[in-house]
């Protein structure tokens, strides 16, 4: 890994085994953008990439040019307002309503390793060597406004992490009305627009556009990056496969409003940008100020989508996400929410607990309603103080009472919301975000507390810290269970409203920071009514997220895949719940439930005393199962086989393990069907030299065998005999294990 300049060209090389990053300073003074793809040999010159043409109806920088006009030129951080007219990547308005921009380079910075992010979470380096930086110093000559463009070059792995910050060193105040962490021209446009889109119960689900001359993107204005869109896209080539072809994903760690857009333009030139969405943005730089946005993280593949998706999963593993469980193999837990709601008292939760230790489950976690009045969600959120009427001994009692059956104790919050029926609401009504003289809507009976005051996030970092103080808790879910409404601080002037959403999140950041480094040995996992939040921004606090509230096996298939494009295993939050589900009211088979959990952190969402002995055999042997594969499947490298949207309704997925001597592979069906045909499945990331048996026959197979002529699936699906006539059926699946033979 290198960062190379060449002083006479102006030209910068950021390359590493896998890619190369070039990009030149013009003679116009701009940073243009030359190359980003599969490492090329370094050269002194790559001025050529620079191609000028005259052309009708198009605006030149300077007198007697025809070459300098900004349009045709791929740039670093492209302004609008000169000669570019695509959308831009920052926009600020001057004291004189001025608005255009001219970001000249001043001169730049090269270090090892990865500085953070202040108040923000971001990648980093655990040593030096691991990474190099490069800062590029530009600066607006009129309004002077500086930019600090920021690139991270991993020693190993297509990846560059990029930000932008600005500083008003001018002696006017600005406003920074579009200020994007990663804007990329690329020079043609024979890609596709993969985005991951939902609702609440199916989070994620892959759709692809091909591109098109104009703008296309996704994001979220709500305020929480949202089940709708995720703040993660990839540009594919059209002839890119899982396994073949070019890829880049656009990763941004943000959880607040997004933009990820693509623009092509009518000369088939593609701006990516990803940041901080301009809707509603509005940052106020009075001189010396300055703007951090958040870090992007961009991975180029050549060898499709699968290797993408694993270079993600590395890096948001080991280089993302911080602190004693980012490489633990996490614990079984047992939920009470889909077990009681809010039904319950302490013996039925104590219950419930005895039961999931008996079968081998190692933490019990109470969700929603053991504080104040919450009864229901009409009242108590805010009040972070145990239910006497509940629980007699506090939650300082439960957790001891847990911990005395041989159990972790984790609880629930919601430390972002509050209900108009509480004691903090009724203590400081002017807490909640609200525009003045209108309504405050509500979601689910619940306002939100405006965390851009610091004075609220340390009132409720108080409560918090003072029971994860007192208490055996070992786990924390912070859910967070509706979008912004009526955006508007009390505490901030006019004219710096237009920072709130973003102040919330720095605000959210700021009380994940202080209590994951108060209690770094507890296991905090995100929520937003499950998957509103699934982002990396998360992730850098909590290792783990509750990625959705639809437990249902079959949909699971699709928002677990979907979500494996960025996401790593070890992070998808995955339990085993009831049949009838109760979301999609489907009855699956208990082992297709457990086989589709296992690939996630596994648990149950249920009460073990219900099911009958045998079900409840069945779940210690699940049990016993995933402790003994736990770390394969959460830290072993992910494939994606087959796909659930698209082909035959099966899904196949498989992790092999580092020294490819085990391997899991699941394959899952939805509706069975009769005279079906025989089936096979090419397996992905195993040693061809080696001998594995197999847990369906028992014998060996070589892993160019199974990689090649591929893994026997057929079922009984296809008439009598197969399978050793054991019946199949819908939603049915099965899991083959394989481990080397010495
Ligand atoms: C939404 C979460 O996604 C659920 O798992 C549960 O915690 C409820 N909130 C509790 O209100």
């Amino acid at each position: 890994m290198s960062i190379l300049f060449n002083e006479k060209t102006r030209t910068f090389h950021l390359c590493n085994d896998s890619v190369s990053y070039i990009m030149t300073v013009l003679e116009s003074g701009q940073m243009a953008q030359l190359y980003f793809g599969k490492r090329i040999h370094h050269s002194e010159d790559f001025s050529h990439f620079l191609e000028f043409a005259f052309r009708p109806m198009t605006s030149y920088l300077f007198d007697d040019d025809y070459k300098y006009t900004l349009e045709h030129i791929s740039q670093e951080y492209g302004v609008y307002g000169s000669t570019d007219f695509r959308d831009p990547a920052a926009e600020v308005t001057g004291k004189d309503g001025g608005r255009i921009l001219d970001f000249q380079y001043q001169g730049y910075a090269i270090e090892k390793g990865k500085p953070s992010l202040p108040g923000l979470p971001a990648t980093y380096t655990e040593d030096d060597s691991e990474a190099e930086t490069l800062t590029l110093f530009l600066k607006d000559p009129v309004n002077g406004l500086a930019l600090k463009l920021f690139y991270t070059i991993f020693s190993d792995g297509g990846i560059i992490a990029r930000s932008a910050a600005f500083v008003n060193e001018g002696d006017d105040t600005l406003h920074l009305t579009r200020a994007m962490s990663l804007c990329m021209d690329l020079p043609d446009c024979d890609y596709e627009f993969v985005h991951f889109s939902g609702a609440w119960g199916r989070e994620r689900h892959l759709k692809t556009r091909r591109l098109e001359q104009g703008i296309q993107s996704v994001g979220s204005v709500r305020g929480h990056s949202s089940h709708n869109h995720n703040p993660f896209v990839i540009l594919k080539r059209t002839d890119a496969t899982e396994f073949q072809g070019e890829a880049i994903g656009f990763s941004l760690i943000y959880s607040g409003n997004f933009l990820a857009q693509a623009e092509v333009s009518t000369h088939n030139e593609t701006r990516l940008l990803l940041g901080i969405h301009p809707h509603w943005f509005d940052w106020k730089l009075a001189p010396d100020q300055s703007f951090q946005t958040p870090e992007a993280v961009m991975v180029y593949s050549d060898k499709g989508l699968n290797h993408m998706s694993q270079t993600f999963h590395r890096l948001y593993q080991m280089r993302l996400a911080r602190g004693y469980w980012k490489d633990k193999a996490r614990p079984i837990l047992i939920n009470n929410w889909e077990a009681t709601y809010f039904d319950f008292t302490e013996e039925r939760l104590v219950n419930i607990a005895t039961k999931a230790m008996a079968c081998g489950v190692e933490l019990f976690v109470l969700d929603d309603g053991w504080f104040g009045g919450r009864r229901h969600e009409k009242a108590g959120l805010g009040d972070w103080i145990a239910n006497p009427e509940l629980l007699p001994d506090g939650i300082t009692g439960l957790a001891q009472k847990i911990e005395d059956i041989g159990m972790k104790f984790g609880l629930w919050f919601e430390p972002e919301m509050v209900n108009k029926d509480s004691d903090l609401y009724r203590k400081h009504p002017d807490w909640i975000l609200k525009t003045p003289e209108r309504s405050a809507s509500h979601g689910r009976f619940q306002y939100v507390l405006d965390f851009s005051r610091k004075e609220v996030v340390d009132c409720i970092y108080e409560m918090m810290a003072k029971i994860l103080g007192e208490a055996k808790v070992s786990y924390v879910k912070w859910d967070m269970n509706r979008s912004i409404t009526e955006c508007y601080s009390a505490a901030l002037p006019a004219d710096r409203q237009g920072e709130v959403f973003h102040r919330y999140i720095l605000g959210v950041y700021d009380l994940y920071e202080r209590l994951t480094s108060r209690f770094p040995q507890v296991l905090f996992e995100s929520c937003a009514s499950g998957g509103a939040r699934f982002d990396p921004g998360l992730l850098y606090y909590a290792p783990q997220g509750w990625t959705s509230d639809d437990s249902d096996a079959v949909e699971r298939l699709k928002i677990q895949y979907g979500t494996s494009y960025c996401y790593p295993v070890s992070c998808m939050g995955s339990h085993v719940s009831v049949t009838p589900n109760h979301q999609v009211y489907r009855n699956t088979p208990l082992h297709t439930r457990a086989n589709v959990a296992y690939f996630g952190t596994f648990g149950y969402e249920l009460d073990l005393n219900k099911l009958t002995e045998e079900e409840q055999e069945e779940v210690k042997a699940q049990i016993s199962f995933m402790k003994q594969y736990r770390r394969l499947f959460q830290f072993g490298t992910f494939y994606r086989l087959k796909s659930p949207f698209d082909g035959d309704g099966t899904t196949s997925w498989m992790v092999v393990s580092e020294d490819k001597k085990e391997a899991i592979v699941g394959v899952y069906k939805v509706l069975n069907g009769a005279n079906m045909p025989f089936t096979r499945i090419s397996l992905k990331g195993l040693d061809p030299g080696i001998c594995y048996e197999l847990s369906s026959d028992r014998r060996g197979h070589y892993g160019d065998e199974l990689m090649n002529a591929g893994l026997i699936t057929t079922d009984s699906s296809v008439g009598e005999m197969a399978m050793g006539n054991i019946p199949t059926c819908d939603f049915d699946s099965r899991l083959f294990i394989l481990k080397a033979i010495n």
